[in-house]
């Protein structure tokens, strides 16, 4: 597993001090960017309430707790960026979930972009070219970890 520097860690520390304080609404954005990148992704979040359109899905329960879930685990990451290798197991292991409910790793790419869109969005002028790849470089770490759980899974179907 990679590792951060120094710099990349106290950019991404400053910067999710105060976001994640709120993190339900700052997940919101960044879902709802991604529906706009990529509008066939909602087809994934078929909860028991309806998830037929944007807005029916930003406001279904279940989905807003899917985006505290994928808050958490953002937040897991920034907590543990001087050993971020103790979270490999459950990354590992949240790529093979996602394998069997049919995310394509690629999406994952979709989710960092959209991170990024809300980050910007917040950060304003503290938003500069060492700080987006400040998170790039955590966020690729985390969805290296998923996609390689993710294509494990595949391969244990395959057999
Ligand atoms: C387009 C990308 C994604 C889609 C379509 C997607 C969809 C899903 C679905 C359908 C589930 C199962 C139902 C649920 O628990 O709500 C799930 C679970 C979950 N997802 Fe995602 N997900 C995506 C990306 C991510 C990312 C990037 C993260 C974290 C960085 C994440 C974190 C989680 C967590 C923590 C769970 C719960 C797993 C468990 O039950 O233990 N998801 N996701």
């Amino acid at each position: 597993m990679e590792t951060l520097s120094g710099k990349d860690k106290e950019l991404i520390r400053s910067s999710w001090e105060s976001l994640g304080k709120n993190k339900v609404p700052h997940g919101v954005i960044m879902f709802s960017r991604l529906f706009e990148l990529d509008p066939a992704l909602l087809t994934l979040f078929h909860y028991n309430t309806n998830c037929g359109n944007t807005q029916d899905c930003l406001s279904s329960p279940e989905f807003l707790e899917h985006v505290t879930k994928v808050m958490l685990v953002i937040d897991a990451a920034v907590s543990h960026l001087d050993d971020l290798h103790s979270l490999g197991d459950f990354l590992l292991n949240l790529g093979r979930k996602h394998q069997a409910v049919g995310v394509n790793p690629q999406s994952f790419a979709v989710v960092g972009e959209s991170l990024l869109y809300m980050l910007q969005c917040n950060l304003g002028q503290a938003y500069t070219a060492a700080m987006r790849q400040a998170w790039l470089n955590m966020y690729g770490i985390v969805v290296a970890a998923m996609s390689q759980g993710w294509a494990e899974n595949g391969e244990d179907k395959a057999d």
